[in-house]
C-alpha cells in the first residue's frame, strides 16, 4: 500500500484517510497514526475497504475493547456487530444529532461503521465537532455551562424507535436496566484534555438544578448549537466506505432522505465515564 495520507474534510472535523488496508493487522506506527488523526479530526473516513465482518471486528479490536450495545435496531449473528438495515429511516434515532448511547454511565469511546448496501441517492452522514462547538460559545456562557451537569435517558429515543417500528425492545425492561444517568455538560476529553460540549438531542433530557423554564431555554440552546455548519462535515458513502469516530468528541446525524435499502455494520468500542 501507499503511504498513509490524512486529508482534512473541513477545518473543524473529519479527515479522509488513504494508504491503509483495514482488513490487515495494523503496524504499530500505523495504528498510532490513526489514533492521533482520530484525536485531531474526530472522525476518519476510509474508502474501498472491502472487508468482512470478522475483519471489521478484528480492526476494531486493535483500537479498543468492543462494547455490546444494550439495544440496537438489529443484531447479526454476532452481537459485536450492530446491523442497521432500513428503507425508511425516519424515527430510527440516528436521524437526530447525537453521540451514541450517552444514556450509559460509560458511553462508547467510538464506533466503526461500514457501508454494506446503499441507496442510489441519499443516506449521507453528518458529523459535528463538539470541541469546536464548545469553543464557539461566548466566554460568559462557557463559564456558566462548565459547572452544569445533565440527565441522559434512553426513554425518548427508544420509545420513538419502537413507535416507528425500528425496535422490538421492551421499553420497561430496557429502562430498568439503564436508568437515567448524569454527565457533565462540558466533558474533558480523557486523552487530549480538550473541552467538549456533551449534550445531545437524543438522550439529554434536563440540566440538573435548573427550573423548567430555564431548561426550556438553555438546554434547547445547547442542544441546537450543534446545528451550526461551521462545526460540521458531511460524508457521502460508497459501498465499502468505513467511518471511525471518536464518540467523546463528535456527534453524528444520519440524514433520513432515502427510500431504498441501506445496510450498515457498526462495531462499537468501550468508553469511560465522562468527566
Ligand atoms: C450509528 C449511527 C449513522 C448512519 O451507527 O450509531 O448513528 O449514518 N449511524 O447510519
Ligand atoms: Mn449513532
Amino acid at each position: 500500500m501507499n503511504e498513509l495520507r490524512v486529508e482534512p474534510v473541513t477545518p473543524a472535523v473529519g479527515a479522509q484517510v488513504s494508504g491503509v488496508d483495514l482488513g490487515k493487522p495494523l503496524a504499530p506506527e500505523i495504528r498510532a497514526a490513526l489514533e492521533s488523526a482520530l484525536l485531531e479530526h474526530g472522525v476518519l473516513f476510509f474508502r474501498d475497504q472491502d472487508i468482512s465482518v470478522d475483519e471489521q471486528v478484528a480492526f476494531a479490536r486493535q483500537l479498543g475493547e468492543i462494547s455490546i450495545p444494550p439495544f440496537a435496531p438489529k443484531y447479526g449473528d454476532d452481537p459485536e456487530v450492530v446491523v442497521l438495515d432500513q428503507v425508511s429511516p425516519k424515527g430510527e434515532g440516528a436521524d437526530e444529532w447525537h453521540s451514541d448511547n450517552t444514556f450509559m454511565a460509560e458511553p462508547p469511546m467510538g464506533s466503526i461503521l461500514k457501508a454494506v448496501q446503499l441507496p442510489r441517492q441519499g443516506g449521507d452522514t453528518c458529523f459535528a465537532h463538539m470541541g469546536a462547538a464548545y469553543d464557539a460559545l461566548s466566554e460568559p456562557l462557557r463559564r456558566l455551562v462548565e459547572g452544569l451537569s445533565a440527565v441522559h435517558d434512553i426513554t425518548k429515543p427508544l420509545a420513538k424507535a419502537i413507535a416507528a417500528g425500528h425496535s422490538e425492545a421492551n421499553l420497561a425492561e430496557v429502562q430498568a436496566k439503564w436508568p437515567p444517568v448524569v454527565h457533565p455538560v462540558v466533558r474533558t476529553h480523557p486523552v487530549t484534555g480538550r473541552k467538549v460540549l456533551f449534550v445531545n438531542g437524543n438522550s439529554t433530557t434536563r440540566l440538573v438544578g435548573l427550573s423548567d423554564r430555564e431548561n426550556e431555554a438553555l438546554l434547547r440552546l445547547l442542544i441546537d448549537h450543534v446545528r451550526d455548519p461551521t462545526f460540521q462535515c458531511r460524508f457521502r458513502w460508497d459501498t465499502h466506505s468505513v467511518a471511525f469516530w471518536d464518540n467523546r468528541l463528535v456527534q453524528h446525524y444520519a440524514v433520513p432522505d432515502y427510500t431504498e435499502r441501506r445496510v450498515m455494520h457498526r462495531v462499537t468500542l468501550v468508553g469511560d465515564r465522562p468527566r
